[in-house]
């Protein structure tokens, strides 16, 4: 066989006969790498020829699933792991991606199945001192340090595991193929491969895939049409908790996620996250406010913080947001300033989601308004209120989505007022809603005369 040489973007995938410092398709600088064009082997081989059905005739059923007791990760899942479904798990190193699946395996271990969790990364003493400390003893949990994809699998038909993980697919390698592990064509083969164990065995597998920040690199990316759910696990490093969601799922909703924090003795489900991020909140300071969002399907209550001082930079004062889209709060500020008739031109401000959550929704802006607003005027926000609300170009507050599950998540953490959007509170049926006070808003300036 003649062996041909292409360059491979290992941001995207093109292919390019000749190497360029910038690849041509999606713009990535230095990400060709040269491999060796091999023919990809015919990957129909999933299940055996079939041949139509008369669609009434197609009979459902619902697939087993293998629960874990770690209930939120089922919840993430759409109701545990389906047997023979493929889960990727993403999210940046040092995340925690290897402690949340030794987590998993134990407790399925522990249900009286195998379990295989294969690691390239780590030798079997490291992950016995990680497993340890997360409590870590019975069970039939079998380790396996290995980057070679074809003795991996082989080892897993012997065992029969009730679960594989593999750690990470950036690790592993096929060895027919000569392109180094961690490279496009490796990183789809591995995974193609492990695909088409898990469908011929049903074994549910785990396949770790590290991302970087922007979430583009090589792998990870392109197996998200191949695997069956793609999960995301996120978080600032320097903060003790952590995001799982679903960012594909073929056996439920991806709109579920999880909150967890990362302890002394691995990862522990957060069951009310609400209170979790507003549990150092300072009751009676400026600056502070509470709003109502909605992250995945799930109501969460979250602290938006604003600093306004006077600044040193005439005529350029600085504009700072950490977990707030930067352009939208530029826009809301020049709004409170025309619609409200504060100034703001010699004046710092600077704004943070507390606990390092990031908001990208703009039911937000009423939040930022106010927390603006009560930090130029040095006046507390009351502190049993809580907000939402999207504000329009010209100052008008918009109805959002879910305001029943928000204002319930107010009223459950107790909160006594919550102030929302004036067209919400008109469809709302108040029978249905607990015991708040609501006010409706119509404009910017009723919330801030309301409030001040
Ligand atoms: P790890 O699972 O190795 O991350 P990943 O596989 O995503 O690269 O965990 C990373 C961090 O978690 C590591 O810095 C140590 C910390 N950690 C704890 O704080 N508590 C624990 O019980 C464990 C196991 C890890
Ligand atoms: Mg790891």
């Amino acid at each position: 066989m003649k062996e041909k040489t292409v360059f491979i973007c290992q941001s995207c995938g093109a292919h390019s006969p000749k190497w360029m410092g910038r690849c041509g398709q999606c713009g990535e600088w230095n990400s060709l790498v040269e491999e060796i064009e091999e023919e990809a082997a015919p990957s129909d081989a999933f299940f055996p020829a079939s041949e139509p059905v008369l669609y009434k005739e197609i009979r459902e059923f619902e697939k087993p699933r293998l629960k874990i007791a770690m209930d939120e990760f089922n919840k993430v899942l759409g109701g545990g792991v389906v047997v023979g479904s493929v889960v990727l798990i993403g999210g940046e190193p040092g995340i925690g991606k290897s402690t949340l699946l030794l987590q998993v395996s134990r407790d399925i271990a522990l249900q009286e199945e195998t379990v295989l969790y294969v690691s390239g990364e780590e030798s079997l003493e490291q992950i016995k001192l990680r497993g340890d400390r997360l409590g870590v003893r019975d069970g039939r949990l079998f380790l396996l340090a290995e980057t070679n994809l074809e003795r991996i699998l082989a080892q897993a038909e012997r065992l029969k595991p009730a679960a594989l993980i593999v750690d990470s697919v950036q690790t592993i390698f096929s060895s027919k193929m000569s392109s180094s592990p961690g490279t496009i064509s490796q990183v789809r083969e591995v995974a193609n491969q492990i695909i088409r164990f898990a469908k011929r065995s049903q074994v549910p597998s785990f396949l770790i895939g590290h991302i970087t920040k922007e979430g583009s690199l090589a792998g990870p990316k392109s197996l998200e049409h191949m695997v069956d759910v793609v999960l995301l696990f996120e978080g600032e490093r320097d903060h003790s908790h952590r995001v799982l969601r679903a960012l594909k799922n073929r056996f439920g909703p991806v709109s579920e996620l999880a909150v967890f924090e990362m302890a002394g003795s691995g990862l522990q489900a957060i069951s009310n996250p609400s209170a979790f991020f507003l549990r150092e909140r300072p009751k009676e300071e400026p600056g502070s406010a509470v709003i109502c969002t909605i992250k995945g399907t799930r109501p969460l209550l979250a602290e938006i913080q604003a600093l306004v001082s006077s600044t040193l930079f005439a005529g350029n004062p600085r504009r700072m947001t950490v977990g707030l889209d930067h352009y939208r709060a530029a826009m809301l500020l020049a709004l409170v300033e025309k619609k409200a008739g504060y100034a703001f031109s010699g004046e710092d401000i600077y704004l943070n989601v507390a606990g390092g959550m990031t908001i990208d929704e703009p039911a937000a802006d009423l939040g930022i308004v106010l927390a603006v607003v009560s930090s130029l005027k040095n006046k507390p926000i009351p502190k049993d209120l809580a907000v939402f609300g999207e504000i329009g170009l010209s100052g008008e507050i918009r109805s959002v989505g879910q305001p029943a599950a928000r204002i319930r998540e107010a009223h459950s953490l107790g909160f006594e007022t919550v102030l929302l959007p004036a067209g919400n509170l008109d469809q709302l049926d108040r029978k249905d809603l607990p015991r708040v006070n609501c006010l409706g808003a119509q404009t910017v300036r009723q919330a801030l005369d309301y409030v001040f």
